[in-house]
This record gives C-alpha cells, sequence and structure tokens, in this order.
C-alpha cells in the first residue's frame, strides 16, 4: 500500500523563531489530529534543519525534508550542503528537482539523477519533482515533457530504488499563483505518470509509489485533489506556512 504524504516545502521563508514555533505546532498539531496513516514532513531551509529535527524527536509521523543536496560527497564546493551532511543531522527526505531550482539553478535532468543517486546511497528518500510550464501546458505538451524528466532522472533506478522515491507533480502554472489545476488535470497527469511506471516497473511497483500534488493545494481545494486515484497527497508551500493550514491539508483524504 502506498504512503498518503502530505509535504511542506517551506522554501526559503522563516526567520530561526518563526521555524521553530512552525515546527513545534506542526508537531503538535499531527500528533492530535493527523490520521496516523498520513506521514507529514517539513520541508526547511538547510540552516533550520538541526533544530528542526530536535523538535520533531520521537513524532511517529513527522519528518524533515532538506529542499536541495549537492551531487558530489564533499570538496570545493563553497556553500554548498552534501547529502551526508543531511544525513548527520538526520534528514529523511531532499526534496529534487523543484521547479525553481530547475529554472533559477538550471538544474538539468542528468544533473537531476546524479542527486537522486547520492540522496538514496546516504539511504535518504527523494521528493523527486516533475511538471511543465505554461507553455508546454497550452501546447499539450505536458505527458512530453513529464515523460522526459521521469525518463532522464529516475528511470535509471532499480525497482527496490525507485519505490523509495515520491513523486510529486507540480504544473509550474499552479505554483505560487493561486491557479490550481482542476482536480481533472491533476489526476490525469497523475494517471499518466502511473502508467509510465507500470510501463517501466510493471504495476506491483508502481501502486507503491506515492505520487504527490503541488501547485496552490490549500484546506479548501485538498480534498477534491487528494479524492483522484492516483493523487496520494500534496506538496504544500504557501499553505505550510502557516500550522492551522498545513494540518487542515493532512486531514483533506
Ligand atoms: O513545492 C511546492 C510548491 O511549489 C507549491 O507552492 O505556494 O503553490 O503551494 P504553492
Amino acid at each position: 500500500m502506498r504512503k498518503k504524504v502530505v509535504a511542506g516545502n517551506w522554501k526559503m521563508n522563516t526567520l530561526k523563531d518563526d521555524a521553530l514555533k512552525l515546527a513545534s505546532e506542526v508537531v503538535n498539531m499531527a500528533k492530535d489530529e493527523t490520521p496516523a496513516d498520513v506521514t507529514v514532513i517539513m520541508g526547511v531551509p538547510f540552516v533550520h534543519i538541526g533544530s528542526v529535527k530536535a523538535l520533531v524527536g520521537g513524532a511517529s509521523n513527522v519528518f524533515v525534508a532538506a529542499q536541495n543536496c549537492h551531487t558530489e560527497e564533499s570538496g570545493a564546493y563553497t556553500g554548498e550542503t552534501s547529502a551526508a551532511m543531511l544525513k548527520s543531522y538526520g534528514v529523511d527526505y531532499v526534496i529534487l528537482g523543484h521547479s525553481e531550482r530547475r529554472e533559477y539553478f538550471k538544474e538539468t535532468n542528468a544533473e537531476l539523477a546524479k542527486k537522486v543517486d547520492i540522496v538514496l546511497k546516504h539511504e535518504m528518500l527523494p521528493i523527486f519533482c516533475v511538471g511543465e510550464v505554461l507553455e508546454e501546458r497550452e501546447a499539450g505538451k505536458q505527458k512530453e515533457v513529464v515523460g522526459q524528466q521521469l525518463e532522464e532522472s529516475l528511470f535509471h533506478l532499480s525497482e527496490e530504488e525507485i519505490k523509495k522515491v515520491v513523486i510529486a507533480y507540480e504544473p509550474v502554472w499552479a505554483i505560487g499563483t493561486g491557479k490550481t489545476a482542476s482536480s481533472a488535470q491533476a489526476q490525469e497527469m497523475h494517471a499518466d505518470i502511473r502508467a509510465m511506471l507500470v510501463s517501466k516497473y510493471g504495476s506491483d511497483v508502481a501502486n507503491e509509489i506515492s505520487i504527490l500534488y503541488g501547485g496552490s493545494c490549500k484546506p479548501s481545494n485538498a480534498n477534491e485533489i487528494f479524492g483522484g486515484a492516483d493523487v496520494d497527497g500534496g506538496l504544500i508551500g504557501g499553505a505550510s506556512l502557516a500550522s492551522r493550514d498545513f494540518i487542515d491539508i493532512t486531514k483533506s483524504y
């Protein structure tokens, strides 16, 4: 049975006191309110990881994600953070391939394949983002674009490795815009992703892989979106910065 997952992506937001307050609220509210079969993840900036991990403590259904890592083990990469460093702080997941990193930092599918490999090597779980930009959607190329992202960054993985990956479909035109994909649009692409996974790995493996939706997901629309047969949860940006909204989304199945 694949996991129900609600992951927050704080992006480059929160100063220290706000981060610790938010994390503490999420941990306490998830313990009291979130269904036990829902995995809650906080994707936090590097500087907060140690403190947030300490706040999570032994919580059974709350985990910490980084929002990136370098491709290399260590070395002369000033300003960068390695997968080994993240693991040394007990990081559980690493968000990779977010559209903002592809756009602003020109991350390629090939580079992201290396990041997936090093995250798995250090026994953390990738949350791998795929999605099309508005022009590609308007040209009807979304399936082709997402298929190429999967093929070039994930489909070198073994059956055992791919089962450790959480995939997040984020239509770029819905991120931070308030323009959410319709539940039908979300389910259509999730079903396409599932079909690509079935074609590559077979249905048993494909049906163990969680596929999240991201893009203006809020408490008001999460229940409808999560109702999709191939929608296993969400990757939440803005709404993850408010503990009440974020926890309400974890209850939206
Ligand atoms: O990674 C999740 C993020 O890109 C979605 O952002 O603010 O539209 O929920 P938002």
